[in-house]
């Protein structure tokens, strides 16, 4: 895929430029920061703090992720090193509407930051969890393979990772109908995450009932925007 280029970020962790966008999947201040710092500490483990007994766990204890923007899974595979060592169930889904091929994913460099065996069972399984749910440890993996207004669930999640291309690039998934089609799968008492934060985005979220707040940025950004579905 000629218009996907790996590129070196402020961090020494590698992203994905994609030229046909003229947008990087991360930040160009560190992709692994920016992945760490915003859906991993602010979205995943600030949700294990807030909610009673370590969140609403479902089933077997299980916590649940839906991330808009799967990509390359670097968001996933830091929220499954971390679930895996924890010993929390994790039931991981992922949107993408256009799936990188696993040679273009291998390219990244993200194996170093994630132990051989995880990196090892997702490389494997990747193009299968694209079609069905996978099994990678105790996290359960299914990437649906759709544009976000085109993705329905009857499952509603705990955590929602909202990684879309910048505004600037994407305004359709930042506008009222994709928001609003977004938080519908959001669990009461359930947190969502994204690593911009501007009025229109607020006002929108707040519209639709949920707590707003500000969060610190990763760096190279003052802040984020993280909110809360009110129980
Ligand atoms: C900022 S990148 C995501 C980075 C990713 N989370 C990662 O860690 O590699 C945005 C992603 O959204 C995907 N995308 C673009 N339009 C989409 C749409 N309408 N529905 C779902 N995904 C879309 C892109 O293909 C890209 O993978």
């Amino acid at each position: 895929m000629s218009h996907l280029q790996i590129v070196t970020t402020a961090d020494g962790s590698n992203t994905i430029f994609n030229s046909e966008v003229g947008e990087n999947y991360h930040s160009r201040h560190g992709a692994l920061q920016e992945s760490r710092h915003v859906f991993l500490e602010s979205g995943l483990k600030y949700f294990l703090k807030v909610s009673p007994s370590g969140g609403d766990l479902e089933g077997a204890g299980a916590i649940s992720i839906l991330e808009v923007g799967f990509g390359t899974g670097l968001n996933f595979l830091l929220s499954a090193e971390y679930t895996i060592a924890q010993k929390i169930p994790l039931n991981y889904t992922g949107i993408e509407a256009y799936p990188l091929s696993p040679e273009m994913i291998a390219q990244t460099g993200y194996d170093q930051y994630i132990p051989k065996n995880l990196w090892q069972q997702f490389i494997k399984h990747y193009e299968e969890a694209l079609q069905n749910p996978v099994q990678l440890d105790n996290c359960k993996l299914q990437i649906a393979n759709c544009k976000l207004l085109d993705f329905s669930s009857s499952h509603k999640f705990d955590v929602i990772y909202f990684d879309a291309f910048a505004a600037i690039h994407q305004p359709e998934m930042w506008d009222d109908h994709a928001i609003s089609h977004t938080l519908q799968f959001l669990k009461p008492g359930g947190v969502f995450v994204t690593y911009a934060i501007t009025g229109n985005l607020k006002r929108i979220i707040k519209s639709l009932g949920l707590k707003v707040e500000k969060a610190p940025g990763a760096p190279g950004k003052r802040e984020m925007l993280r909110a809360v579905k009110v129980e």
